[in-house]
């Protein structure tokens, strides 16, 4: 992989863009494979067969775990979670939760996509937290790396071995592995360590145990809600890590805005340091974004940040600073 490309995406944050046309795929790949589909009223869905014996008791459960999940004691909290996921891994619960979040997961397989283009990664992908496997299949669909995705949730990973799309991958290109930590791994063999939504926390001690898996030129490349400004730096340093971008991804997801924060680190530095990750993540958003979701010409499942770079680049590449 070549890491100085990163430089380019310093520069200009919309160097991370897929065409229309590969957008539409995704957009199909997430609905047909997944059920992940932009526009869902979850809770209108779940009332529509919340009478129908097969789910009910699935629905109440879903209900009651919302209290764990948010309970003050840990050890209730992360079995709250555990059991909510092992839930949501199976259809109709997986498409109508899922999609609660479609242009977080939308966005981000965008930006992979994109990523492993602009840095040419033809090495292996560690997808820490892949829950069903959409991210880890597409980018195997996508880019030329290999993936093993990784997540504790059995019924999760049964779901990503199933799908129509992970068996038909060329063998050897992409692994689900049942495990909570992440021992099987070769260290120093990885190009990108993927953490979307959870899998792992930009906390020094989460961010450590990621490091050893990175070759020299590895990535940590880190999707969720934007840690503290004073901690974004402090945490990556003091795992051995370099900050070499700060960016944002998501927008609409049909019914509610959501942006979110991409941050990529390296075991070395590369290009300039960046100072201050939340000024200069949102550059974007003066670039044109906002006038992007308010000009009233773009339905508003697409005003994601990833369509957004897709139209902008591809105006952009015709004609020259055409102001969106
Ligand atoms: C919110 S989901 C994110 C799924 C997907 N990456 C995405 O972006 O939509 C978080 C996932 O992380 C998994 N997870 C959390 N902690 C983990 C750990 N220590 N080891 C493996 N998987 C973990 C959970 O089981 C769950 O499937």
């Amino acid at each position: 992989m070549d890491l100085e490309k990163i430089c380019e995406l310093q520069r200009d944050p919309r160097a991370v863009a897929i065409s229309q046309q590969q957008l539409a795929a995704l957009r199909s790949f997430l609905g047909d494979g997944y059920g992940i589909k932009p526009g869902i009223d979850t809770d209108f869905e779940l009332s529509k067969i919340a009478d129908d014996a097969e789910f009910s008791e699935m629905i109440m459960r879903l209900w009651d775990i919302q209290e764990s999940r948010t309970s003050p004691i840990p050890g209730h909290r992360e079995r709250g979670d555990q059991e909510f996921y092992e839930l949501i891994a199976m259809q109709p619960f997986l498409g109508i939760m899922h999609s609660h979040k479609w242009s977080f997961i939308f966005d981000v397989a965008a930006y992979m996509q994109a990523l492993c283009e602009l840095l040419a990664v033809r090495g292996l992908i560690a997808d820490i937290g892949c829950h069903v496997g959409y991210h880890s299949t597409w980018l195997v669909e996508s880019s030329a790396a290999s993936v093993v995705g990784i997540d504790r949730c059995s019924a999760a990973i049964h779901f990503a071995e199933s799908t129509r799309f992970a068996r038909e991958v060329p063998h050897g290109k992409l692994e689900f592995r049942c495990q909570k930590d992440l021992k099987g791994i070769p260290a120093g063999t990885v190009d990108i360590v993927m953490s979307s939504d959870g899998g792992v926390d930009w906390t020094t001690k989460c961010l450590r145990t990621v490091v050893p898996l990175l070759h020299e030129d590895g990535v940590v490349a880190w999707f969720g809600d934007m840690p503290d400004r004073d901690q974004i730096i402090p945490a990556a340093e003091r795992a051995g890590l370099h900050l070499l971008h700060a960016d944002v991804i998501g927008g609409w997801t049909g019914h509610h805005f959501e942006p979110k924060a991409v941050l990529l680190a390296g075991k070395r530095p590369v290009g300039q340091a960046i100072k201050d990750p939340i000024s200069f993540s949102e550059r974007i958003w003066d670039d044109g974004f906002r006038k992007f979701c308010n000009s009233g010409e773009n339905p508003r499942d697409k005003q994601t940040l990833a369509h957004y770079r897709s139209v902008k680049i591809e105006i952009d590449g015709s004609r020259a600073s055409i102001d969106l």
